[in-house]
Formats: C-alpha cells, sequence, structure tokens
C-alpha cells in the first residue's frame, strides 16, 4: 500500500473531477490517496506521501502560473519519489494531440521546466459554453470554429476519456 498524493490546478473543475476518479480508482486498490488544491495548499509537506501527481488545465494556451513555480519549488522533493503530471486540455480530444509527445502545451510545458516526471498523460477536457461569460465564449466558439468542434453556444461537451484516466491511475499505482 502506498500513499498518493493528487494535486490539482482547475479553473471549472474538469481537472478536480479526473483526479477524483485516479482517487476513486486509487482506493480501489488499497491505496491511501489524498486530494490537495495546488493554488491554495501549494506550501503542502510531500514528505508523509510515497507518490506525487499533478494535474493542471489550459488555459489561453497555458497551465496556470503557480503549477511551473511549485514543480521549481519543490523540483528535489518531486526528484526524491515517483511523480507523474497530466494535463487538461481541449485541443487533446483531437487524436493526433492527444499523447504526452505529440500534445503542444505538454511538450512545452516539460521542456520549459526541464524535469521528466515517470508518468505522464494528457487527456481532453470539458467544453461548456452556458458557463463560460460572454468574451471567453466568444473566444472559444471562434477557436472551435477554426478547429471544427461545436460551436453551438448551449453545448456542453465532456471530450475525457474515461478509459484513459483509468489507464493512467493503474500506470501511477505501478510506479
Ligand atoms: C477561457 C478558456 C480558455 C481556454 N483555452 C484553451 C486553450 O488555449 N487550449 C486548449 O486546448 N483548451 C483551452 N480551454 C479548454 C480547457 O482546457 C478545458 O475546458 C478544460 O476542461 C478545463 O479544465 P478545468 O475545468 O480543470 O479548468 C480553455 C477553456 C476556457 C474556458
Amino acid at each position: 500500500m502506498s500513499s498518493i498524493l493528487f494535486l490539482y490546478s482547475t479553473v471549472d473543475g474538469q481537472t478536480l473531477k479526473i483526479c477524483r476518479r485516479l482517487q476513486a480508482l486509487a482506493e480501489q486498490a488499497g491505496h491511501r490517496a489524498t486530494l490537495a488544491d495546488l493554488e491554495q495548499d501549494a506550501g503542502i509537506d510531500l514528505a508523509p506521501f510515497d507518490k506525487v501527481v499533478v494535474g493542471a488545465s489550459i488555459r489561453y494556451g497555458k497551465h496556470r502560473p503557480q503549477v511551473a513555480a511549485f514543480m521549481r519549488a519543490r523540483r528535489a522533493a518531486l526528484e526524491a519519489k515517483p511523480s507523474a503530471f497530466f494535463s487538461v486540455n481541449i485541443v487533446a480530444r483531437k487524436p493526433q494531440k492527444s499523447a504526452p509527445d505529440t500534445n503542444p502545451y505538454v511538450v512545452k510545458f516539460l521542456r520549459r521546466i526541464g524535469w521528466r516526471p515517470r508518468q505522464v498523460a494528457v487527456f481532453a477536457g470539458k467544453l461548456d459554453y452556458p458557463k463560460y461569460g460572454f468574451w471567453d465564449r466568444q473566444v472559444i466558439r471562434f477557436i472551435m470554429l477554426l478547429t471544427r468542434g461545436p460551436t453551438d453556444s448551449a453545448a456542453v461537451v465532456e471530450f475525457t476519456d474515461w478509459a484513459q484516466v483509468d489507464d493512467f491511475g493503474r500506470r501511477v499505482a505501478a510506479m
């Protein structure tokens, strides 16, 4: 049995939903799993955990700055134990951009922080037009128009492939 910390950086909750699923999987497999908000609990003590998993969503081309800041500040502790990273974004709904080495945000982010977690994953997120403010909705609709996604302003579409999440959960348990 190991103790796993899942740290999430989310705006609309999809990354947290994925972490909750990973937590449930880990607990079913007999591990202890703890969830924490990376932005609110950036000072969390990593020592009590055997493994650390960081999940972060993309907004306007970037993970939130706290994610890279956390990795920079905690690099020694993170490198001392098995750790994993996953990114959540809407571009990952495209099969050719759905892997860690083909998703542009993940490739760029890992290159920039210069740290290679033991496991990396990328999951397609959720589109929720009714939840967005006016300008965000217009921008996302325009991007969807360009990339042939849903443009109906009432659309709510969860692109997350839960089988992929489960597979990542098994890899995390085994690392
Ligand atoms: C304002 C806004 C900007 C976004 N920008 C991007 C983007 O640049 N690239 C992308 O792939 N997805 C983008 N997304 C999609 C989010 O990454 C996706 O909705 C994800 O599920 C959000 O995860 P969260 O709920 O954990 O924050 C954007 C979403 C919103 C609302």
